[in-house]
C-alpha cells in the first residue's frame, strides 16, 4: 500500500510474469449483502479486502450480522450468519464512503425492511458520494410506500429511511425504474424487493434504455445462488416469485475482479513482448463479470490473449496498437484503460456510450481528458465520448487521481511511454499523485505492476556514513515517503557474520565466509512482518542488532570476497519504483550511478550518546566512554580497509546531524531529491 503523497513511476520498457488479481469489487459487496440477508451462514472465499467492502462489512455488522474470519492470507475465508431476512437492529447511522455498490443496495434494503418491519436509518458517504445521484431510485422506492428523505439536495445522499412496524409495501403494481442513469439502481431493487415477494409476485419495469447490462447479469447470477430466481424478459421486465427468500448457498468463492484485470490485459498488449507471456490469475473465460468483455477490446487493438477458467495469458500482438472505434457501454468500468491503452495506437481511438463515466468516482470523462492532455495526448470530450490521439512529444506529468482509484491504475499505464512508437524524445518518468486511492478496490495494485514490469533505470538513492551515523533511521524515512524499497546493506554483512559463526567458520576464513555469503538463506519480513528478518528459517533480527554483530560484520566486510559475494544480492534490491540503500560503499562502489548520493556523519560523541540511549531502552547497560571507544575503532577499521573502504563519493552531498532532527535530516535529502531526482527540472514541486 503507497499511503504517500505521491509515487514516482520510472519509465518501464517490458513485463512478464504472474498477476494474482484481487476479488472481484461487484461480486464481493453484492455477496456481503445477499449474505447478511439470508437464513444460514456463509463461507465467503477470496473476498475483495478493501475500502469499498469494508464499509459494507462494516455497515453490515452495525445491522447486526455475524461475522467470523478463519485463516489468513489468500486463504482468509470469512463466515458470515445473515438476518434471515429479519432486522435485528432498527436504527443505525451508516457510514458508506465512496462506494455506490453499498450505498444504493442498502438504501433499497433497508427503505423495504424499515416500512415492513419499522426502522430508522441514516445512509452516509464523503463528500463525493454526495454528489452522486441516487434520486432514480429514491423515485422507484416511494410509490411502493417507502419513506425515503434526502438530508440534504433532493436526489443525493445522505438520506434517512423509516417505516412503523407492521407497514405495507405497495408491490402489486409494476415498479418502476430508470435504467439509463445507472444500473446500480436496478441491481439495488433487485436485491432489495425479494423481501417484498410475499403475497404476489414483484415486477421491475424499467424505463429507458438499460445501460451496463453485464453488471445486471452479475446481480441476477448471484441472487440465484441465494435461491432468487428472477424472470427476465428482455431487459424491460424483471418477476421476482412470490415467496422468494434469501436462502445460504453454504459456500461461495469470489472471482478475481474482471476490471482489475482490465490493467493487466494492457500491461501484456503493451509491455509483454520479450517472449514470456503475462499471466493473470483469477479470472478467466469462465467469468460471470461482463467487463471480461474487455478482451475482445483489447485483441481489436492488437494483443493476444489466451484464456481458461481463471486465468488470462496476454502477449503483445500487434504494434503500435490499432485505434479503435467503440461503443463502451457493455464495459464502462474497463473502458478506462481502453483510454489510456490509446497512447500507445497508430490514429485516433474514439470511445462512445460513457456517459455514466460522469457520475462516477468523478466524472471521469472530464479527469481523464485533463490527465491524458498532460502528457501531450490530443483529447476530445464530449457528453458521452472521448477520443485520443497520442502524444508526438510525451511530456512527464504529475497525474491527478481525483480520489478515483481507476484513474490512478489506468494512468500508470503511461509509465510504459519509452514503448511508444508514437513520439520522440526522451522517456519521461510520471508521477501519481494520492497512489493511495487504489486501496477503493486493488490495495497492492502498484506492487503487482512493479512485481511484473520492468524498469531500465531505477532511480537509487544512496545513503553511506560510520556507525550509529543514523543512516538507517534515515534511509528508513526516506524510503517511506517516497514509496521506495530499502536496502540496509549492513544487514547482509551482519548476517553474513551471523551465518559463519552459526556454521562454525572463523570470521577471518575468506573462502568459507564467501561460500555462506553467496547463498546466504536470508529473508526480509514483507507487509505486516516489515522489520523481521530471518537467517535459514531462525529468526534473528534482534541478533543483527547486537553490538558484537556489527563488529563480526566489520571484520567479514574486510574480505574481498565477501564484499563481492554480497555485491549481486545488493544489485537485486534495485526494482521499481526506486531504491534508497544504506552502508559504507553504496555511493562509492554498489550503486556508483545513484541519482543523489548522500554521506551523513555525526560527531563520534553524538553518535555514542545515540547509541547508548538506544542500548538503554532495550534494556541492556552500557558506557557511553567504551562505546566511544568501539565505534571509533570501528571507524578506523572501515575507513582503512582495502576494498570498499568507508568514504564520501566524490559527488556525495554532506550531511552532518549532529545537531539535527531526523525529520530536518529526511527533510534536506527530500529537497535535494526534488533538485537532483529524474522529475527533477520536469515538474514544480507543486504539481
Ligand atoms: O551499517 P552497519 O553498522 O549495520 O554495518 C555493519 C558493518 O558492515 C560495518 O561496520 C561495515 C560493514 N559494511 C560494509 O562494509 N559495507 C556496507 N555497505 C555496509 C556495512
Amino acid at each position: 500500500m503507497y499511503d504517500i503523497p505521491q509515487l514516482d513511476l520510472p519509465p518501464l520498457h517490458g513485463a512478464s510474469g504472474t498477476v494474482r488479481l484481487p476479488g472481484s469489487k461487484s461480486i464481493s459487496n453484492r455477496v456481503l449483502l445477499l449474505a447478511g440477508l439470508a437464513t444460514g451462514t456463509t463461507a465467503v472465499h477470496a473476498l475483495l479486502d478493501s475500502d469499498d467492502t469494508q464499509v459494507m462489512l462494516a455497515a453490515l455488522q452495525t445491522l447486526g450480522c455475524r461475522l467470523h474470519w478463519q485463516g489468513g492470507g489468500d486463504a482468509r475465508v470469512l463466515h458470515i450468519t445473515g438476518l434471515g431476512g429479519r432486522l435485528l437492529v432498527h436504527e443505525a447511522d451508516l457510514f458508506l464512503g465512496n462506494a455506490g455498490t453499498a450505498m444504493r443496495p442498502l438504501a433499497a434494503t433497508l427503505a423495504v425492511l424499515a416500512t415492513l418491519q419499522g426502522g430508522h436509518f441514516t445512509l452516509r458517504g464523503v463528500p463525493r458520494m454526495h454528489e452522486r445521484p441516487i434520486g432514480d431510485l429514491v423515485d422507484a422506492l416511494l410509490p411502493l410506500g417507502c419513506d425515503v428523505q434526502p438530508l440534504g439536495r433532493p436526489g443525493y445522499p445522505p438520506l434517512v429511511v423509516r417505516g412503523q412496524p407492521g407497514g405495507v409495501l405497495q408491490a402489486r403494481t409494476p415498479i418502476r425504474v430508470r435504467g439509463d442513469v445507472s444500473s446500480q439502481f436496478l441491481t439495488a431493487l433487485l436485491m432489495a424487493l425479494p423481501l417484498a415477494a410475499v403475497d404476489s409476485d414483484v415486477v421491475i419495469e424499467v424505463e429507458g434504455a438499460l445501460i451496463s447490462k453485464p453488471y445486471i447479469e452479475i446481480t441476477l447470477n448471484l441472487l440465484a445462488r441465494f435461491g432468487i430466481v428472477v424472470q427476465r424478459a428482455g431487459w424491460q421486465r424483471f418477476t421476482i416469485p412470490q415467496g422468494s427468500a434469501y436462502r445460504s448457498p453454504g459456500v461461495l468463492h469470489v472471482e478475481g475482479d474482471a476490471s482489475s484485470a482490465s490493467y493487466f490485459i494492457a500491461v501484456g498488449a503493451i509491455a509483454a513482448h520479450g517472449g514470456a507471456p503475462l499471466r493473470i490469475v483469477g479470472v478467466g473465460s469462465d467469468s460471470i463479470q461482463g467487463d471480461i468483455r474487455f478482451v475482445d477490446a483489447a485483441q481489436a487493438m492488437g494483443a493476444l490473449v489466451k484464456s481458461g477458467p481463471g486465468w488470462l495469458e496476454v502477449h503483445r500482438g500487434r504494434w503500435p496498437l490499432s485505434a479503435l472505434s467503440m461503443d463502451c457501454n457493455a464495459i464502462p468500468d474497463a473502458a478506462m484503460t481502453l483510454a489510456v491503452m490509446a497512447l500507445y495506437a497508430e490514429g485516433t481511438t474514439r470511445l462512445t456510450g460513457i456517459a455514466s463515466w460522469r457520475v462516477k468516482e468523478t466524472d471521469r470523462i472530464a479527469a481523464m481528458a485533463a490527465e491524458l492532455r498532460k502528457l501531450g495526448a490530443h483529447v476530445v470530450d464530449g457528453p458521452d465520448l472521448i477520443e485520443v490521439t497520442p502524444p508526438e512529444h510525451w511530456q512527464a506529468a504529475a497525474i491527478r487521481t481525483y480520489d478515483d482509484h481507476r484513474m490512478a491504475m489506468c494512468l500508470s499505464l503511461a509509465a510504459f511511454n519509452p514503448l511508444a512508437a508514437s513520439g520522440s524524445g526522451r522517456p519521461v518518468p510520471v508521477r501519481i499523485l494520492d497512489p493511495g486511492c487504489v486501496a477503493k478496490t486493488f490495495p497492492d495494485y502498484f506492487e503487482a505492476l512493479f512485481g511484473v514490469a520492468a524498469a531500465e533505470h531505477v532511480p537509487v538513492i544512496a545513503i553511506d556514513g560510520p556507525t550509529a551515523s543514523g543512516k538507517g533511521t534515515l534511509a528508513a524515512a526516506v524510503a517511506q515517503r517516497l514509496g521506495y524499497g530499502l536496502l540496509d546493506s549492513g544487514a547482509l554483512y551482519r548476517a553474513a557474520g551471523l551465518a559463519a559463526v552459526a556454521a562454525g567458520i572463523s570470521p577471518d576464513d575468506e573462502a568459507g565466509v564467501a561460500a555462506l555469503a553467496r547463498a546466504l538463506p536470508l529473508r526480509f519480513g514483507q507487509g505486516p512482518e516489515a522489520g523481521r528478518t530471518w537467517l535459514d528459517g531462525r529468526e534473528v533480527t534482534e541478533a543483527l542488532r547486537l553490538e558484537s554483530t556489527g563488529v563480526l560484520a566489520s571484520r567479514v566486510s574486510e574480505l574481498p570476497a565477501v564484499r563481492l559475494a554480497l555485491h549481486g544480492l545488493q544489485l537485486a534490491f534495485r526494482r521499481a519504483p526506486g531504491l534508497v540503500a544504506d552502508g559504507r560503499d553504496m555511493g562509492t562502489v554498489v550503486f556508483a550511478d545513484a541519482a543523489l548520493k548522500v554521506f551523513l556523519t555525526a560527531s563520534a560523541e553524538h553518535r555514542a550518546e545515540r547509541r547508548h540511549k538506544q542500548l538503554i531502552s532495550k534494556g541492556f547497560p552500557s558506557n557511553i566512554a567504551d562505546l566511544r571507544s568501539d565505534l571509533e575503532a570501528r571507524d578506523q577499521r572501515d575507513m582503512q580497509r582495502s576494498v570498499s573502504p568507508l568514504k564520501p563519493a566524490e559527488d556525495a552531498q554532506l550531511l552532518d546531524n549532529s545537531d539535527l532532527s531526523i525529520e530536518a535530516s529526511v527533510q534536506q535529502v527530500l529537497s535535494w531529491w526534488r533538485a537532483s531526482g529524474p522529475l527533477a527540472g520536469v515538474l514544480s514541486s507543486a504539481s
